[in-house]
């Protein structure tokens, strides 16, 4: 039997301090003055946060194929110091996730690297060709278990196919989640479409080509009677959809990614490709949008979209460089400034959106539970005082691409548990 105890910790950020025992994978006791055997692990808590290990449903961990810019590994790495207990990995891989193969090997890795979950997402059509359904109950039936499905990177632009793939995952029980984008109106499209890209002389992407699909997705989901998840929601627009699509009894989710929570397009004045991403960074009227949105729930989590690239892929003209930023190291503090800050969420809204909802969207068991006793030990450990300044060269992730290079963030993760171990510490993951 292993033991540790944290001490001193403010669940929720909640009342008064309290210790924390865990027993081998899950809470034994909550209280204060508690003890431990001589060789329990202690983490001095110091007054902090604990709140339930974060869930991302959206990362980028490049394995296999581009293990030049990210690997399961570096990934886990960078998901634990990131607060997460749980990451979803996206199937637009090379080979792509479209069969079980991959995606029993992309769960099986994870779990040997011990540091998060790495859940398997696996592609809604063959290669991402948008043409032919992709073997969804083979890969929902293997070891990786997969529950999400998405062809993210594209859009499942065909209403026919999208309408089979929802019919289908229906009767599965798993998700499938679009990246909203019709690419008919996005050809050659590299910055948000406005006067900033008019100015600057960037190709526009319409905040039409993300709402034209939302909204027809909406309507599909409604008539197949299945649910639907909109990755990467970006503009005002998308918000009043959803909102309406939630009104209509429809079952739609949304997230939004810190990037778009906290930068706009005056970011491209420099024409510095670190700041291409996809959708792109909108107007600041939408940043506004989306932080009340999350705050309201009508987007219901917050997922990085985490999206390691190679230098030479950043490191040029705008409109050859990749779309793509880090995220996981970073997302706690950007929520911790646009929306605790701004008192738009309090920490028991910030465990929901970055913790309960997206655990509860994939029905995941053991992540997102309560801080409570018996549950499993998947918590992270925040120092809400804390200030850091963001340097890429340091972060875990092998590729450097951070927008917020040099920028100072609030709050820092200070530990994460992972079924009772301890996968992060002081700024350094822990290997099994
Ligand atoms: O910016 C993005 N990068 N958006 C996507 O949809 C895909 C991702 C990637 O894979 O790099
Ligand atoms: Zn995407």
């Amino acid at each position: 039997m292993s033991e540790l105890l944290i001490k001193n910790v403010k669940p929720y950020g909640e009342g008064d301090p309290v210790d924390v025992l865990v027993r081998d994978t899950r809470i034994a006791d909550i209280g204060t003055g508690l003890t431990a055997s001589d060789d329990a692990e202690v983490i001095e808590g110091n007054g902090q946060i604990l709140l339930p290990g974060f869930v991302d449903l959206h990362t980028h961990l490049r394995e296999p194929g581009r293990e030049d810019t990210e690997t399961i590994e570096t990934g886990s790495a960078a998901a634990a110091l990131g607060g997460y207990t749980a990451v979803f990995a996206m199937a637009n891989t090379s080979p792509v996730a479209d069969s079980v193969v991959i995606t029993d090997h992309v769960w099986r890795r994870g779990q040997e690297v011990g540091l998060v979950d790495v859940f398997p997402v696996g592609a809604v059509t063959v290669g991402l060709q948008g043409k032919q359904l992709a073997e969804m109950g083979t890969m929902a039936a293997g070891v990786g278990r997969v529950r999400m499905f998405s062809d993210d990177g594209v859009c499942v632009d065909d209403p026919l196919i999208m309408r089979r793939a929802l019919e289908y995952a229906n009767s599965l029980g798993v998700l499938i989640a679009q990246h909203a984008e019709e690419p008919r109106l996005t050809r050659n499209a590299i910055a948000h479409e406005g006067p900033n890209a008019a100015r600057l002389g960037l190709h526009g992407w319409p905040r039409a080509a993300e709402e034209s699909i939302v909204a027809r997705d909406a309507l599909l989901a409604r008539d197949a009677n299945a649910r639907v998840h909109i990755c990467h929601a970006s503009t005002a627009g998308t918000v009043e959809l959803v909102k309406w699509a939630k009104s209509q009894g429809i079952s739609i989710t949304a997230e939004v990614t810190p990037h778009h929570l906290l930068l706009d397009d005056s970011r491209l004045e420099t024409y510095d490709a670190v700041n291409k991403v996809n959708p792109p960074l909108r107007e600041s009227t939408d940043v506004a949008a989306l932080r009340q949105a999350l705050a309201d729930g009508v987007i219901d989590c917050v997922a990085t979209d985490h999206a390691p690239h190679a230098e030479q892929d950043k490191c040029c003209e705008f409109a050859a460089a990749r779309p793509g930023m880090l995220g996981l190291e970073t997302a706690l503090s950007i929520i911790v400034q646009t929306m605790v800050r701004p008192g738009l969420l309090d920490w028991r809204g910030v465990a929901k959106v970055m913790s309960e909802k997206p655990a509860a969207i994939v029905g995941l068991d053991d992540h997102g539970r309560p801080i409570a006793v018996g549950e499993p030990a998947n918590l992270t450990l925040i120092d809400p005082d804390a200030e850091w300044t963001v340097r890429g060269a340091e972060l875990a992730s092998i590729s450097n691409n951070t927008p917020f290079e040099d920028m100072t963030f609030p709050a820092e993760v200070t530990a994460t548990v992972l079924r009772g171990r301890v996968t992060a510490r002081e700024g350094k993951a822990v290997g099994i």
